[in-house]
């Protein structure tokens, strides 16, 4: 991609093809990315390579990719002026992760918490490529050179280290050969709850439907959903002090504070004295107005995967094109034969 937007910026992100796309990870991620389109040079990656770590997320795998690639554009990311497309099509995915992986100091990959919680207490038995997964996301935003990374909160600590192994490998070389990516965290649902428990993260992988707010999820799903949605026997909050220790409450204020950019006071405000019935059916209708919107054009997009097919091998192209040079590079950079 010829960088025809800002020149100096290049915004790389992804999701996992692993079904229950959710409303964490529109407005912590994907929502964030429809503003930054219009300004920078974009790739918008779907990262099978990452879903197949954990064995439930082995199947369905072809299903799941597409129904990210609709729900990418469902939330009005333009296919024409982005990259779109899939990680597994470009294999300078899973070369330059080796290549970076001997770069990679083993302490640096055990202090990966997500590995820790993914594994659980059977470590012995997990895959390693659930171990090395963060050196593969380094490998995503660097073989672009990405500078920009826009995510939820979550990825705070691999992209720490995606910085960490690029400065190493910059120093090692003694060249600036990849830029240090910047994350960008930004708003303020960078860490959505349960809908079920406050002090859990809403997650794809949460055996309760209820938990979360599905990108497919009807009007009159998501209005159940909001109504059933945990909260506790006492009135709305009149101040920010009678948040605490209120984990449902300040989640179900911060989705209507990010869906309606009416600050935390403000909501205070215009609730307050209220039953939480009324809370509940003004975020059940903001909801609808957005969610079941994309959820409906998500449906149309998936009964054309002609359309969505084409843009992942057009995506998967243009892609190639960055990625190939850089390998190049990069090997030439090593000493490798015949580069
Ligand atoms: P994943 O579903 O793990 O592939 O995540 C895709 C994107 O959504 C990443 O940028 C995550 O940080 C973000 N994300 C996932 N869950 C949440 C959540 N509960 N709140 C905010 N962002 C999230
Ligand atoms: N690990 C990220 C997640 O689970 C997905 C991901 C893979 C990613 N490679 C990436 C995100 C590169 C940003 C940049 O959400």
């Amino acid at each position: 991609m010829e960088r025809t937007k800002t020149e100096d910026k290049l915004i790389f992100s992804g999701v996992q093809p692993t079904g229950n796309l959710h409303l964490g990870n529109y407005l912590g991620a994907i929502r964030n990315w429809v503003d930054l389109q219009n300004n920078n040079n974009c790739i918008f990656c779907i990262v099978d390579l990452h879903a197949i770590t954990t064995s439930e997320n082995r199947t369905q795998i072809l299903q799941n990719t597409r129904e990210v690639a609709a729900a990418y554009i469902a939330s009005g990311i333009d296919p024409q002026k982005n990259i779109i497309f899939v990680q597994s099509n470009v294999a300078g995915h899973s070369e330059l992760s080796w290549l970076l992986s001997c770069h990679t100091p083993i302490g640096w990959l055990n202090r990966m918490t997500q590995f820790k919680d993914k594994a659980g207490k059977n470590k012995e038995k997990a895959p390693l490529g659930l171990y090395s997964y963060p050196v593969l996301m380094a490998a995503d935003i660097l073989l672009y050179k990405s500078t920009h990374v826009p995510v939820g909160e979550d990825q705070k600590q691999h992209l720490e280290l995606s910085r960490d192994i690029a400065q190493a490998f910059n120093r090692y070389y003694n060249k600036e050969f990849f830029p240090v990516p910047e994350p960008v965290i930004s708003g303020n649902a960078t860490r959505l709850m349960s809908l079920k428990d406050g002090l859990k993260k809403m997650s794809k992988s949460d055996p309760s439907d209820q938990s979360r707010i599905n990108l497919t999820d009807s009007a009159d799903v998501i209005v159940k959903k909001i109504q059933k949605a945990k909260t506790d026997s006492d009135p709305f909050p009149l101040n920010h002090d009678q948040l605490t220790n209120r984990p449902e409450i300040k989640n179900l204020i911060n989705i209507y504070s990010t869906m309606t950019d009416l600050s935390v006071d403000e909501i205070i405000k215009k609730f307050n004295e209220k039953d939480f019935k009324i809370f509940k059916n003004e975020l059940s209708d903001v909801l609808v107005d957005k969610i079941s919107k994309i959820s409906v054009e998500m449906k149309k997009l998936l009964t054309d995967n002609i359309y969505l097919d084409s843009i992942l091998k057009n995506g998967c192209e243009k892609a190639e094109k960055i990625a190939n040079k850089n390998i190049r590079d990069l090997k030439s950079l090593i000493g490798f034969f015949g580069v």
